[in-house]
């Protein structure tokens, strides 16, 4: 039975017994406790908890679900999926355990000419928790399940709850023996891949507290109703109908196992090693795909890096098994094929999937085989130094310049035998994270703990006027300070005050927030920051200028003016960009994020290549011109489904509510989603002045822009610029690139001049050394440190070169320096020192642990880098004992 078929089986069975049929949610739901859905209640969670009533008292669902923690069990086991889809039933309060055991059952052993699956029921097996003799009797004395089959598990089995706080409550699961050739005997408890699971039956009837993990939490209640959650999954019920061996194998998967074939040369089935790397294709390009097409883009963080993640180990696992060239689009199509039958909306958003996925690919591929020989290299060398780690700061090089997740380092480095030093790793990304978010930090909410706003949220939402106007009265509701609220606050202290209405535009959509003050009788007060609570709540960050704010009084909130304009034109033009952009580079460049403050302007997208200096010109030129048509700039409310009808752009993954704004300058030139603030006519921007354009990860670009009166003062530094260059090159502006290039070739030729007689130097010099050679244990020994400045490249020919005079003797080489703060090092033996036992990597080693560093290379030859310059003489002599012990 193909997939599509199970899918509309399972909807019709409860369809017929009442439930109202419900669309899969997006992948991404704003919990922030979840990256993906990973349940198919997870949308349904309001009902269960008893903070939204539910429209209807049943309801069934076929979910798409990711879950990414078993990542690494794909392919090995037979039933890991990171993408699947789970079917499921929902009660919220209506019929609880009998009915949710005998429905089940029912589709589950029901004829296939009668619309069921026909399953044998005497290769059923039920599990209860332990003290659940309601659900066990159920299944033994009415739907006739024999006791033998019916099993008892605790707590991490089978009670099941989100893993977080939420719904919660016994389960029962269904499990399908599917005979000895799997495992042993004994029932689900015994073996959970012989007897796989199909089914999860959740009594769904309390509240689960803080705690870990699936045991160790506290039951902080019952919910107000007994509730049943149930999830069947479709992609092991098709594996089991299909009489295949894994979920890789069935009809939607295996035909990219297929395509993987033909790209790759090697067979499915030849060997165990290559039949993971093909179940891993097959399933990461699903859930790729399936992401990608909920909007998710690769990152570096968050989602973007579960998808990046997932992406790159399709590629990799491609090139092991062959894959010279790209494969991506190829296989990505064939997802595409099997899944557009039950997801439609791949059809229309197919480019977009496609070029996202492909743009991952060519930007991996450019670094992933330099990428490659660094891991190697170092891998090498950490063996020959006799390490097993790969350190910390290798990872990191990795993962900053050559975009390796570091999950794919660990992978690599376990397929060779080194483990990784994860914590050095962690440690540089955490510094260099702490850099870049600096500037972030303060704009967050002051403390994590949001709770006390809750009541603000449900009881009093700000009532926002700053779309017609500057300045407002208000009340004071309330006082925060440091996260507690407080009756009133004085001169100099820092404040967050929550007003019944304000004028005030709060940070959202890429809009930073307006700037003004507060005033009152008895005090005043500026507004540097202002945040959304729940979206409904406005947060103005104060600092208290003057007198003693209390909560109760009366307030003028008054936004300034030139801030306000600034902002204006930096967010319509930011819709002229975007706009623009399309037009130059089609549909597929989709806005990833923006942010705009007076004067400036930030639009990022997907993209995957640099845009050339005539498209970044023709997109200046065409908001420009958009400002100069002087268009004007309307305002429409409607329902989503209308605006889209608009042709209005909207962000994929974004929660819009019922009601959506749409902002529309110049009727079709641009039309977006969009709660912020703009222009009334286009002119108002004034110029445009885009200041470039960069990458900022893997398939995304920035382009960054000056409006207004900032555009103005930009271009005239960019003159003032030119004509001092033009001044101390005494030549026309004109001219200037022309001469910049003749210099830059002569400082060139200079310096590879230089380099060449600082060489000729040094060799001439070589004689000298060798002639002032020692002698340990009839073994010539050549361990010198050269003048200062001499780095890694240089040693090595002067050492090379060293070695070649001492001929056939027994001689060993060893040259050092101090080169900056580093302290570089080259070992060259002879072949007869090698005959007698010595080794470069030794000598190497030896030497480094003396000057702080570490090294490795061939027998013959060595070389290695130290921080601690103190030690070099101490690194000498220990070179000479090395040779002594030998
Ligand atoms: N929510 C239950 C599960 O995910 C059905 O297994």
């Amino acid at each position: 039975m193909q997939t599509h078929e199970i899918r509309q089986r399972f909807t019709e069975h409860f369809v017929n017994l009442g439930h109202s049929e419900v669309p899969s949610a997006s992948l991404i739901l704003n919990d922030p406790n979840l990256l993906f859905v990973n349940a198919g209640m997870v949308p349904f969670k309001p009902f269960f908890l008893g903070q939204q009533t539910p429209p209807y008292d049943k309801a069934t669902s076929i979910q798409k679900c990711v879950r990414t923690l078993d990542i690494e069990e794909v392919g090995i086991t037979t039933r890991h999926n990171t993408f699947f889809q789970m079917a499921g039933n929902f009660s919220f309060g209506d019929y609880f355990k009998e009915s949710a055991i005998k429905n089940a059952w029912s589709l589950l052993t029901k004829s296939v000419e009668d619309g069921g699956f026909g399953f044998n029921p005497e290769l059923l097996w039920v599990t209860v928790y332990l003290d659940d003799d309601e659900a066990a009797e159920i299944w033994e004395k009415q739907v006739g399940v024999p006791a033998e089959r019916i099993q008892r598990l605790g707590m991490a089995d089978n009670y099941w709850s989100m893993g977080v706080p939420g719904p919660c409550g016994p389960c029962s699961e269904i499990y399908y023996d599917r005979g000895p050739e799997y495992g042993k005997d004994g029932g689900p408890i015994a073996d959970d891949n012989r007897y796989m699971e199909i089914w999860n039956l959740v009594f769904m009837g309390y509240e689960r507290g803080e705690g870990i993990g699936k045991d160790n939490f506290e039951i902080v209640g019952q919910l107000p109703k007994k509730n049943i959650d149930t999830g069947m999954g479709i992609e092991r019920v098709a594996c089991l109908l299909q009489g295949v061996d894994n979920v890789y194998e069935t009809d939607l998967l295996r035909p990219v196992i297929e395509e993987a074939e033909k790209l790759t040369g090697a067979t499915y089935g030849s060997t165990q090693t290559n039949d993971v790397r093909f179940r891993v294709i097959a399933d990461h390009c699903r859930t790729g795909l399936m992401l990608i097409l909920d909007g998710v883009t690769p990152g570096n963080e968050g989602r973007g890096y579960i998808l990046r993640r997932l992406l790159r180990r399709i590629i990799r696992s491609a090139r092991l098994l062959g894959a010279e060239g790209e494969t991506m689009e190829v296989l990505m199509d064939t997802v595409r094929q099997t899944m557009t039958p039950s997801y439609p909306e791949i059809a229309e958003n197919w480019e977009r999937i496609r070029s996202v996925a492909v743009g991952e690919e060519k930007a991996f591929l450019k670094t992933l085989e330099s990428g490659s020989h660094l891991f190697e290299s170092y891998a090498e060398e950490a063996k020959a130094a006799g390490s097993t780690e790969v350190p910390g700061d290798v990872a990191f090089a990795l993962h900053d310049t050559h975009g390796f997740p570091i999950d794919l380092t660990m992978e690599m480095a376990a397929e060779s035998g080194l483990s990784v030093d994860s914590e050095g790793f962690h440690s540089l990304m955490a510094e260099q994270k702490a850099r870049a978010k600096a500037d972030n930090q303060a704009k967050k909410l002051g403390h994590a703990d949001e709770s006390i706003y809750r009541s603000f949220v449900d009881n009093h939402p700000t009532v926002f006027t700053g779309y017609d106007q500057l300045e407002d009265e208000g009340l004071i509701l309330a006082l925060v300070q440091d996260g507690a609220l407080v009756e009133r606050a004085s001169e100099g202290s820092r404040v967050q005050v929550i007003l019944d209405r304000t004028p005030f535009y709060a940070e959202a959509g890429g809009q930073m927030a307006d700037r003004g003050d507060l005033r009152g009788e008895s005090f005043a007060a500026d507004v540097d920051d202002v945040q959304k609570v729940g979206k409904k709540v406005w947060l103005h960050n104060v600092t208290i200028t003057g007198g003693e704010i209390a909560a109760g009084q009366k307030v003028t909130a008054k936004v300034s003016r030139a801030w306000r304009h600034q902002a204006r034109q930096a967010h319509s033009g930011t819709h002229l960009i975007h706009a623009a952009l399309r037009q130059v580079l089609g549909p597929t460049a989709v806005q990833a994020g923006s942010l705009n403050k007076p004067g400036y302007l930030r639009f990022d997208f997907n993209y995957g290549d640099q845009l050339t200096d005539t498209q970044l010109r023709d997109i200046e030129q065409i908001a420009n011109g958009a400002v100069d048509t002087d268009y004007e700039v309307n305002t429409i409310e409607t329902s989503l489904d209308e605006a889209k009808k608009m042709g209005a752009m909207a962000l994929f993954g974004e929660n819009y509510g019922s009601k959506v704004r749409v902002v529309e300058i110049g009727g079709p030139f641009s039309m977006e989603l969009c709660g912020g603030i703009h222009v009334d006519h286009s002119s108002q921007i004034g110029p445009i002045a885009i200041l470039g354009e960069s990458s900022v990860g893997s398939g995304t670009r920035r382009i960054e822009a000056y409006t207004g009166m900032d555009s103005m003062g930009y271009l005239s530094r960019e003159k003032n610029l030119v004509s001092g260059l033009a001044t101390s090159l005494k030549a026309p502006s004109e001219e200037i690139p022309d001469r910049i290039e003749a210099l830059t070739a002569k400082l060139k030729a200079a310096e590879k001049q230089v380099q060449q007689l600082r060489n000729q130097q040094l060799l001439s010099r070589v004689g000298e050394l060798v002639a002032n050679a020692t002698s340990v244990n009839g073994v010539t020994v050549v361990a010198q440190q050269l003048p200062d400045g001499v780095g890694a490249g240089d040693l090595r020919t002067i050492a090379m070169d060293a070695k070649a005079r001492l001929g056939s003797e027994p001689a060993v080489v060893l040259f050092t320096s101090q080169d900056g703060d580093k302290v570089p090092f080259v070992a060259a033996l002879t072949d007869a020192a090698v005959d007698r036992g010595l080794k470069a990597g030794d000598i190497v080693k030896a030497f480094g642990e003396k000057v702080g560093g570490r090294g490795g290379g061939k027998p013959q030859m060595a070389q290695g880098s130290g921080s601690e310059a103190a030690g070099i003489s101490a690194g000498l002599s220990a070179v000479k004992q090395v040779i002594e012990g030998a």
